[in-house]
């Protein structure tokens, strides 16, 4: 049985009676303004930031605990309550029975309708939820119908609560929040301003409006209203059978004001009679808005079912033409999956990791790491927004190579870190480049590394271990230099000065200390004697492509040299007998730490880019040798992987004894990516990996095996039951991550497998009950964990994109290099993408010829529009940036390759 089908190809989806399953939840939201998420009965929250909830925020346990959320009922004369969202204490007793409501949901990016039909009550309801592009406000219609063969005479009463504060108040000051509520009844619209933002430690004056308005087809308003929760549910009432309906009581007329309440906004239509089939539509807008926004305006924008729907149009478009990929393989539910995929990075960009139900930690914003790798997606996507995204995201670079960790609302806003304990996440110097290469390739923009920004400066100095006390806030956040100007340097600069610190900061094995954690957050117990083997390969990899930069930059650009500042001549250090020795290394970092304590020089050098290669390549041998030599664990003929980590005591974490194995999937995906694992060790991970991690049932890869011990020596994670989140789940990033590296490597078949469990697990609603899309892990019953808001997106959608459909830029140049399975050919042995590059629009259609060999992928032949181009003898294609130049801009250039 399918429980979710498409439409279409644009991800549009259908099921059947959604709210039977636990944990659904959609998002909906603007451009800026709300988030809001909604659940098939319409609970869920909205909000505009931490601190602007419009209403109460929820949790994931929320969602069962409290369902009424916005409702919308009906008082049907001779029957009683009727919730059209489903939620009435009648309809929840009647769940699961015979008597249970019919329900149907349909749902595309941004937008969710639910139709639901009650054999009982003799109605059926549509409700359709979206935010506008604007994110000024969250609409629902609803539309009522009288399925009876009588006449029924309706009182509609839509009732929202509008929680208006911040999320810190949900327990914290509840009761005296309210006490600062202002409700005004005003021109159909129940508005709510708080007189005071609440914070012990200085409390703000509140500019923020929060509203609600009903109103019919026509945009005539209620006849009465409740502004109050206590007014709405009656004495010893609650939202499942409040007093106003149940009694059809009139409320209260405009104007009207009321301090000090909990608010809601919930209103009170004239009767009405609906003869059989007749239909009723209403529209209920609400939002928050701040100081000089006028609700007015913003209501009566969309108070008409003709506004309403126009903007409802607007917005299914928009966000579909948000992901202008499209995929074709003999397999139309994956190919609506893949939709989704790419959709989600644009969905963190907006949610961050806070603002969806699953996503209750932290207060806004997104991290370091999830900051550059969301640009991942997004470069593919919207290129142009991505370079200033690049640049402004550097400015939060440190002197010392670390990085600011409090990331503020606006781009490239980072705020400075007061705490007395700071946390250093070691794998963050990482990703930048990634990102930034990505970039380059796919505009052949290689002058982005000359552009130069300021670096991020606040109290921390010496990588998080020291405090500058001569730092105020007078000071600013840029670090400035000993004439007090503030100090610009190149990308290439920040790149460089990140990557060569990390290189001295070890621990006693000589691999780079773990800190705060690596890429596992919750690796966080091991800031003595921790280390990191995996992101240690990891780093190695970079300095092996940014060498690789280096010489392109030579070769084929004319530069020859590259300016830094002066202290970082003391990262260049070559001398041989440092490189074994811990001590050496620290008195390098030492040195450097000490000469960027408070303001540096000013003063720069210039180094040829043949001295930084060699230097850069230099120290990658040397790593990937050492950790070959001192890291590899080899189980038997077949099996063996590396250590990726030490524990606070400085032991080895991953090995095997007669009754454990102990082994970390992180730890194979960066040695594998990085070039460090040779091909013979690949073989023997991956034989280790299916042996010793893989789990059909659980959706593939695990993050590692089950340690059985509590481990306070390394993190967090040992603490979490086995198989779920970061101990031991499949972790999609992670996974996904082991795919691409393996597919970059080459083994197109293993890495299709990971690819393809996790697609399969995500798909298998019968387990992993979720909507379409791939979650963060898969706990122990295959349930899709985290929905949304995963760093796993962005990677799943460039392997597929880079590495299965082959399509990826070098320095501007487009190549194509496939590595397609034939599941992904329809029956007439083709597959497709669309996609865009360098500005143009382009169809790269594959066809399997009759001796295609899955062996030996090649392209035997390919025409770009309608020249044929040679691939070279690795069966590769090349389109140079000249030739996409010449292309014209307005057409879809078709590119036919032949397996
Ligand atoms: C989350 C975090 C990511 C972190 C990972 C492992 O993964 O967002 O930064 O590296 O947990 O701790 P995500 O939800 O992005 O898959």
């Amino acid at each position: 049985m399918s429980y979710i089908e498409f439409k279409g190809q644009d991800g549009t989806f259908s099921m059947e009676n959604p709210e039977n399953y636990t944990g659904l939840y959609f998002p909906i939201a603007g451009e800026k303004g709300l988030k809001s998420c909604v659940t098939p009965n319409l609970g869920g929250d909205s909000k505009t930031d931490q601190n602007h909830f419009l209403l109460e925020p929820v949790s994931i346990e929320n969602l069962h605990n409290n369902k009424s959320t916005r409702n919308f009922w009906c008082n049907i004369e001779g029957k009683g309550m009727w919730s059209a969202t489903g939620v009435s204490a009648v309809q929840e007793s009647d769940k699961f029975t015979e008597e249970q409501d019919s329900s149907k949901l349909e749902a595309g990016f941004m937008w969710q309708s639910v139709s639901r039909k009650s054999m009982k009550f003799q109605m059926k309801s549509k409700i359709t939820s979206f935010v506008s592009i604007e994110g000024d406000a969250e609409i629902t219609m609803i539309e009522l119908e009288n399925i009876s063969e009588k006449e029924q005479n309706i009182t509609f009463y839509p009732a929202v609560a509008l929680y208006g504060r911040s999320a810190d108040n949900i327990r914290d000051h509840r009761h005296v929040t309210s006490l600062l509520h202002r409700t005004v009844v005003k021109d159909g619209i129940i508005t709510v301003k708080p007189v005071l933002s609440f914070d012990e430690r200085g409390h703000q004056k509140n500019e923020t409006t929060y509203f609600a308005g009903a109103f019919d087809s026509d945009g005539v308003c209620a006849e009465g209203y409740f502004p109050t929760v206590e007014e709405f549910i009656g004495e010893g009432g609650s939202f499942l059978n409040p007093k106003a309906v149940r009694e059809n009581l009139p409320g209260v007329k405009e104007p009207y004001s009321v301090e000090g309440k909990e608010s809601i906004g919930a209103f009170r239509f004239s009767k009405k009679i609906l003869s059989p089939g007749e239909k009723l539509t209403y529209i209920f807008t609400m939002g928050a808005l701040e100081k000089g926004d006028d609700v007015k305006n913003v209501v009566t924008k969309y108070n008409t079912l003709e506004s309403a729907k126009k903007e409802l149009e607007r917005v299914k478009k928009y966000w579909v033409e948000k992901v202008d990929i499209d995929f074709h393989t003999g397999d139309k539910v994956n190919d609506n999956y893949l939709k989704w995929i790419c959709f989600q990075p644009v969905l963190r960009r907006i949610y961050g990791c806070s603002f969806l139900p699953y996503h209750d930690y932290g207060k806004g914003g997104r991290g370091w790491r999830d900051l550059w790798q969301d640009c991942l997606a997004l470069l593919i996507m919207e290129p142009m927004q991505v370079r200033k995204m690049i640049v402004d995201n550097y400015c939060g670079v440190r002197f010392d190579g670390t990085n600011a960790t409090i990331i503020g609302n606006a781009q490239g806003e980072f705020i400075a870190d007061r705490n007395n304990i700071t946390r250093v996440w070691m794998d963050h110097a990482f990703w930048p480049f990634i990102t930034t290469k990505l970039y380059i390739d796919q505009t052949g923009d290689v002058e982005i590394l000359f552009e130069k920004i300021p670096y991020f400066k606040d109290m921390q100095i010496s990588r998080g271990t020291s405090k500058d006390t001569e730092w105020t806030t007078d000071y600013g956040n840029r670090q400035r230099t000993i004439s007090g100007d503030i100090y610009q340097g190149s990308i290439i600069e920040h790149i460089l000065l990140q990557n060569l610190c990390a290189f001295y900061e070890v621990g006693e094995h000589n691999e780079m200390r773990l800190r705060g954690a690596d890429w596992n957050d919750a690796l966080d117990m091991a800031p003595d004697k921790g280390e990191s083997v995996a992101f240690t390969s990891a780093y190695a990899g970079n300095y092996v492509e940014i060498a690789d930069l280096l010489m392109h930059l030579k070769e084929k650009c004319g530069y020859t040299k590259i300016e830094v500042a002066e202290e970082m001549l003391v990262l260049f250090d070559r001398d041989v007998s440092m490189y074994n020795s811990v001590v050496k290394k620290h008195a390098i970092l030492e040195k450097y730490v000490e000469l960027c304590r408070h303001n540096i020089s000013g003063n720069t050098v210039i180094i040829s880019i043949d001295e930084i290669c060699d230097n850069l390549r230099e120290k990658a041998e040397w790593i990937m040798n050492n950790i070959r030599n001192n890291e590899w664990i080899c189980k038997d003929e077949t099996k063996g992987w590396f250590n990726g980590y030490y524990d606070n005591h400085g032991n080895k974490v991953e090995g095997y004894d007669d009754n454990n194995v102990r082994m970390m999937l992180t730890s194979q995906v960066f040695s594998i990516m990085s070039g460090t694992a040779t091909d013979e060790q690949i073989k023997s991970i991956c034989n280790s990996a299916d042996e010793y991690l893989y789990d059909s049932k659980a959706g593939g890869y695990r993050l590692n095996t089950n340690f059985r011990e509590e481990k306070f020596d390394l993190g967090r994670m040992f603490g979490f039951a086995y198989g779920e989140k970061e101990n031991g789940a499949v972790f999609s990033h992670m996974a996904v991550m082991y795919g691409n590296a393996l597919y970059k490597r080459g083994y197109y078949k293993e890495g299709h497998k990971v690819l393809k469990t996790l697609l399969d697990a995500a798909k298998n609603f019968s387990t992993g009950r979720m909507y379409p899309g791939i979650p963060e892990y898969f706990d122990n019953d295959g349930r899709g964990m985290y929905t949304y808001l995963t760093g796993a997106a962005s990677w799943y959608m460039l392997t597929v994109i880079n590495e299965v459909f082959g399509v990826k830029g070098n320095y501007g140049d487009m190549v194509i290099c496939p590595a397609l399975m034939p599941e992904y050919f329809d029956e007439k042995r083709k597959a497709y993408i669309a996609l865009n590059f360098a500005g143009k629009k382009f169809v790269v259609i594959y066809t399997a010829s009759s001796d295609y060999d899955i062996d030996n992928i090649k392209v035997k032949k390919a025409v770009v529009n309608e020249t044929l181009v040679e691939p070279d003898n690795k069966g590769v294609i090349r389109i140079t940036k000249e030739m996409l130049s010449n292309m014209e801009d307005n057409r879809e250039n078709v590119i036919n390759i032949e397996l």
